[in-house]
């Protein structure tokens, strides 16, 4: 390993022991409660769950889609701020919108063409972004309804049973998203399924998070780390080239904390045809084993978010598609780039590109994968 590198992953690993500093007990115990979030319009019931820990943070997730709808944390004073994108009502997420706290699947970001072949079978998907498919289609699991089962008090497990073809994807898939809400402010995702027909996975969660509170400005002063040398260059359908690039000397180098706004105007080819962050980047280190992707500082409220995965790939996406159309909770509006999304994922259009990752799954396999968001706060970056 090159000593930039070497210098890049100590100063990581500084930073994650700096920012443990563990938010104060209140005293309370960790809870669960569930209140109705309303029907559907074919009238099927829809939940609303509220975790808690004992640290006073919560987290607040629907059966609809498996949507995280709010998430408390404390800033450096310990105030209380909404850090992630949504809606007050199940109506407004009804109405349609960009993924907001969604879970996605059976297939995360992009698959060419909307096509892929598995074992010298054609399967044919929704083109529901210009010619390609994008998040599972028209019907992704961030459009159906759980069903819900309370683990424990911190834990709840959300399941789901994807039919064979449905969204045009071949086998039955029997999926379980388990969010817990732990002691150490940390918002845990145990992704798992079975299939009983080859077929191909890649489940995330679609989260906005702004750390200066939802709503309260644009992202540009977060402060970002991704632990990655290399990224998936795309083309204009935001489809990756195939090729693994270095972030060396470009905008997407967040190997050291880097301000969002600093490169995400800059005049870079892979910069403009994502419109800003748009990109996958290539985790370091093997998959499978929880370590740490991603760091995020935001000044203001000093609030950290750290993100550790199983996963190989992590989409950044600095929410250049939001123009202000939108009206969130409380009344927010939320204008051009006001949130980001770390999705731990494999790499977009992996079905298509051997040399990726493989995002098949069998019958007799099971999938498993694990993400963490953790918070805590610190007065540096
Ligand atoms: C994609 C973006 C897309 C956004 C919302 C992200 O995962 O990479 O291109 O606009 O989701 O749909």
């Amino acid at each position: 390993m090159f000593p930039k590198a070497l210098a890049s992953l100590a100063a990581l690993a500084a930073l994650t022991l700096a920012a443990c500093a563990p938010s104060k007990p209140t005293g309370v115990a960790a809870k669960m409660t569930k209140q109705s979030f309303g029907k559907t319009p074919a009238g099927e019931e829809v939940a609303l769950y509220t975790l808690t820990n004992s640290k006073g943070i919560t987290a607040t997730i629907t059966t609809y889609g498996g949507i995280v709808v709010s998430l408390q944390v404390p800033d450096q004073a310990g105030k209380l701020a909404d850090v992630v994108l949504g809606f007050d009502t199940l109506d407004g997420y009804l109405k349609g919108h960009p993924y907001f706290g969604a879970i996605i699947g059976r297939y995360g970001n992009r698959i060419a063409k909307g096509r892929f072949t598995l074992d010298g079978v054609t399967h044919k998907l929704a083109q529901n972004n210009g010619e390609n498919h994008l998040h599972g289609g028209l019907k992704g699991f961030d459009k159906v309804v759980w069903a819900a089962r309370e683990a424990s008090e911190r834990s709840l497990e959300l399941s789901y049973l994807s039919k064979d073809g449905e969204e045009g994807y071949p086998g039955n898939l029997s999926v379980t998203v388990t969010y817990t809400l732990t002691e150490d402010n940390e918002l845990r995702i145990d992704y798992a399924a079975t299939t009983d027909k080859p077929t191909v996975v890649n489940l995330t969660n679609h989260s906005y998070f702004n750390l200066a509170g939802q709503g309260e400005g644009d992202i540009l002063r977060h402060q970002v780390t991704i632990n990655a040398e290399r990224f998936t260059p795309v083309d204009a359908g935001l489809i990756p080239t195939g090729e693994l690039r270095s972030v060396d000397g470009t905008p997407f180098d967040f190997r050291v904390p880097r301000a969002i706004g600093q490169g995400i105007d800059a005049a870079d080819e892979q910069i403009k045809l994502g419109k800003g962050y748009d990109h996958n980047f290539v985790l370091r280190w093997a998959a499978g084993t929880l370590r740490l992707a991603a760091r995020v500082f935001e000044p203001g409220s000093g609030r950290i978010m750290e993100v550790l995965t199983t996963e190989p790939g992590l989409q950044f996406y600095t929410g250049n598609f939001l123009d202000g159309t939108i009206t969130g909770k409380g009344g927010k509006v939320y204008h051009h780039r006001y949130g980001f999304c770390l999705e731990t994922q494999h790499y977009p259009d992996s079905p298509n590109q051997p040399a990726f990752p493989s995002v098949v799954l069998r019958p007799g396999q099971r999938y498993q994968t694990t993400t963490v968001y953790k918070f805590s706060t610190s007065d540096r970056p």
